[in-house]
């Protein structure tokens, strides 16, 4: 049933990539660092892309972290090293022209898309290969509607880890191809996100690869690492903004900023929780669906009623994995849910490019949107609110 894509090994890897310097490729193709921006300025991103280049330190901490006859230790070391040095520190932009446009006073954008695959999945992908790693696993698997997939496959290439991505067949993401040119093998499937899910992890019981995939023991490694966005808002604001906006499909990454959140809040360093908000697709998400029910827990969907567009897709399923524990962030800190159309995401993603110069994924301003369509239901006082948008991938 699942067909194997083998992966293109007359592509390019990211190694060939980044140590011809003045390759022709690698040197038309922008680095990450360079999609990093002072914090006031608005920016023109470039997509993300597969073949982005590694400095001449960090090729050696690649080769390092390849090496499987170098002690554990050392090669964990030396992915610590790219970990660090590649993702996460992402810019939080203050959105002049989208207050205006929006008449809400500061409103901050959390831009995920400095991260080397343009999404905040590079967060989870690159803590999960390390967990791999330092487990001793030579082969990780994941299934993915093509972001968390193109972050798993750049960190595990840069790890020297084997990588087994499944994908729906009838997803439209056209990141299948960065995700070969990392030497991933790709395994395609008739069913849709969760039942390939299943798959993945049927595939890493039976083979003994590492699963990557959201929940079970991961969630841990997953809200931890997501975390981190919460504490570099904090380094920034230097306090918790009032509210904080985030696009939700398996709701681990709001878990995961409220988890951070709550940390930062424990330990006083903040004076208080921001009220988190969750933006999601239209008739495609339980998280929304149960906030705007007003349900007391995160129930399945019928999964005939979810449906996929080219837009939506990354925000869409009947089953959230981390929907339950979102959902409580949600309502704990009286924050709201919101749907959104493919409309108004296109709609969102143009103004933010036309106004603001930064070129999102029009299924990551669905937080955005929960908060300007939703905020004059809620009775807010002008102060700081935070949105996070993700970079357009490819
Ligand atoms: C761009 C983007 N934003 C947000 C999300 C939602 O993340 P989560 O599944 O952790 O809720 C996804 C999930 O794939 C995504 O690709």
């Amino acid at each position: 049933m699942w067909r194997i894509t083998p992966a293109g090994h007359n592509a390019p890897t990211p190694a060939d990539a980044s140590s011809a310097s003045t390759g022709t490729l690698a040197a038309r193709l922008p680095s990450p660092r360079s999609l990093m921006a002072p914090l006031d300025r608005p920016l023109l991103t470039q997509p993300a892309t597969a073949d982005f280049q590694l400095s001449a330190e960090l090729r050696a901490s690649r080769d390092r972290a390849r090496d499987r006859s170098l002690p554990l230790v050392e090669r964990l070391d030396a992915f610590e090293d790219l970990f660090e040095s590649e993702v996460g520190d992402t810019p939080l932009l203050r959105a002049r022209n989208v207050e205006r446009a929006c008449d809400l006073r500061q409103i901050y954008l959390k831009f995920e898309g400095g991260n080397p695959s343009g999404t905040q999945k590079d967060r989870i992908a690159f803590a999960q290969v390390m967990d791999a790693l330092r487990q001793g696993y030579e082969r990780i698997t994941v299934a993915t509607c093509g972001n968390y997939g193109v972050a798993i496959a750049l960190a595990a290439s840069l790890a020297g880890l084997e990588c087994e991505i499944f994908v729906p067949e009838r997803y439209h993401t056209r990141r299948v191809t960065e995700m070969e040119r990392y030497q991933a093998k790709i395994l395609r499937g008739p069913k849709g996100y969760e039942e390939t899910v299943d798959a993945s992890r049927e595939h890493a019981r039976t083979t003994e690869a590492y699963d990557a995939n959201p929940g079970g023991v991961n969630e841990i490694i997953q809200l931890q690492a997501y975390g981190q966005i919460a504490y570099e808002i904090y380094d920034e604001l230097r306090d918790a903004p009032l509210v904080c906006a985030v696009p939700v499909s398996n709701g681990t990454v709001l878990a995961g900023i409220h988890r951070g959140f709550q940390s930062l809040h424990r330990r006083g360093k903040t004076s208080r929780m921001p009220r988190m908000i969750a933006g999601s697709a239209r008739n495609a998400n339980p998280i929304v669906a149960a906030l705007s029910l007003g349900l007391d827990s995160c129930e399945d969907l019928p999964p005939e009623s979810v449906r996929e567009t080219a837009t939506n897709e990354p925000l869409v399923n009947w089953h959230s994995i981390d929907g339950e524990l979102a959902l409580q962030a949600v309502r704990t800190t009286r924050g709201w849910g919101h749907a959104a159309t493919d409309k108004r995401m296109k709609d969102m993603a143009r103004l933010l490019r036309d106004q603001q110069g930064l070129e999102v994924l029009p299924a990551s301003t669905a937080g955005l949107i929960a908060l300007v369509d939703a905020y004059q239901e809620h009775d807010l006082a002008p102060d700081r609110y935070v949105a996070v948008l993700t970079g357009r991938g490819r």
